[in-house]
């Protein structure tokens, strides 16, 4: 199967390489030269596959100074779990020169990467992302970071790693619904960037059954879209907002759920909420569309035990740290590939849009 390699266009840039059974001692050996290591990995990836990691590295002449495992779960996102890693670094005799390996998901590659930003005063960082979620989103883009009880990814800063390093064969232990997560970005990236992203989501169901060749596709047209995207617009400041389609919602949903609400799955009924909002602001029908792909990704349309209220109040807490004003931002889809961003949207129309994705 043939490997796919992403440079990510900013300076200086690094590499994104995606394949089942990379060579991941060649691939990071091509990428920087060996000194010390740190593996960070959580308490269910790291059983799995830091070991043979442990020997990739070793055999490829680094000094594997330490293996941290972190509780797996978004409450490791935190500065206490931080200040556990950066010691753990000190006392291993980690080097200014050394590197930090995150093998996992979003969460440890968002906690790793702020270590390495900071721990005497930045570090090598590699992002080796395990979950769908991380390999098609939280590990392009360089966005790294903590919450804080007050609120989601409150502390962070932008890191931009030596080298991404995507193994399709770690996802082989992801659970079916953590897949279906990762789905829900996929499609996000097909719907905003159309094209031929959009026509590879033809091969969700195919993804789901695990099919490395649609896995690889799926990945790389992600990846290829989004780093785009990153590159002209590294720090946020217009066109990066689009990737925040159906999450102005599915952020508000998530935390009227405690958290309790895969991020994914969230997304999923805010991008459905999204579309309506689409169609009747811009009279372009992809209702039907976004239904019968997050079907077909095994994500729910609904979601249920949330209050409404609840939604709109979390909207605007996100709201005040962005802009002022008593509307909404929405990003929302002239069509497929022709997101608009930045549409003010009022309290009663958010409410009905929220109310019909909330059962
Ligand atoms: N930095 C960014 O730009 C960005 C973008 C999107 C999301 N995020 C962050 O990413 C996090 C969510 O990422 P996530 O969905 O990967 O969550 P996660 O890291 O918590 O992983 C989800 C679950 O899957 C498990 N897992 C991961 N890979 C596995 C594998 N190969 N085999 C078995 N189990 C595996 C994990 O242990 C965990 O239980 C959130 O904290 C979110 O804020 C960041
Ligand atoms: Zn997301």
């Amino acid at each position: 199967m043939a490997f796919g390699r992403v440079e990510v266009p900013v300076s200086p840039p690094y590499p994104i390489v995606v394949g089942a059974g990379l060579d991941l001692a060649k691939v990071l050996s091509g990428a920087l030269k060996p000194t010390v290591g740190a593996i960070l990995s959580d308490s269910n990836v790291g059983p799995l596959h830091a070991p043979s990691l442990k020997r990739t590295l070793e055999e490829a002449g680094w000094r594997v100074a330490d293996v941290v495992e972190i509780p797996a779960g978004e409450r490791s996102k935190s500065l206490a779990v931080y200040g556990e890693v950066a010691g753990r670094l000190a006392r291993s005799g980690m080097t200014r020169d050394g590197t930090l390996f995150a093998l996992g998901g979003g969460l440890v590659g968002d906690l790793g990467g702020f270590v390495a930003a900071t721990f005497m005063r930045g570090i090598g960082f590699v992002a080796l992302p395990t979950s769908l979620l991380a390999m098609v989103d939280s590990s392009v883009g360089g966005k790294v970071g903590l919450d804080l009880p007050e609120g989601k990814n409150l502390v962070g800063s932008f890191l931009r790693p030596r080298i991404v390093a995507a193994e399709l064969g770690w996802l082989e232990t992801l659970p079916a619904r953590e897949l279906s997560c990762g789905l829900a970005e996929v499609i996000k990236m097909g719907l905003l960037s159309g094209g031929d992203s959009f026509a590879a989501l033809d091969r969700i169901e195919a993804a789901r059954e695990r099919d490395p060749e649609a896995l690889r596709s799926l990945v790389m047209h992600s990846i290829h879209f989004k780093a785009q995207i990153v590159a002209e617009d590294e720090l946020e400041k217009g066109r990066r907002a689009i990737l925040n389609y159906g999450h102005t919602i599915g952020h508000g949903l998530e935390a009227a759920a405690d958290y309790s609400l895969p991020h994914g799955e969230a997304i999923s009924a805010g991008m459905v909420a999204a579309a309506r909002l689409s169609r009747e602001r811009l009279g372009t029908d992809l209702l039907g569309l976004h239904e019968d792909l997050l079907r077909s990704a095994g994500l729910p349309l609904i979601v249920s035990n949330v209050e409404v209220e609840k939604v709109l109040s979390a909207m605007s807490r996100d709201k005040k740290r962005r802009a002022a004003g008593s509307d909404y931002s929405f990003v929302l889809l002239e069509d497929v590939g022709k997101p608009v961003w930045g549409v003010p949207v009022g309290e009663e129309e958010a409410l009905r849009v929220i109310g019909a994705v909330v059962g």
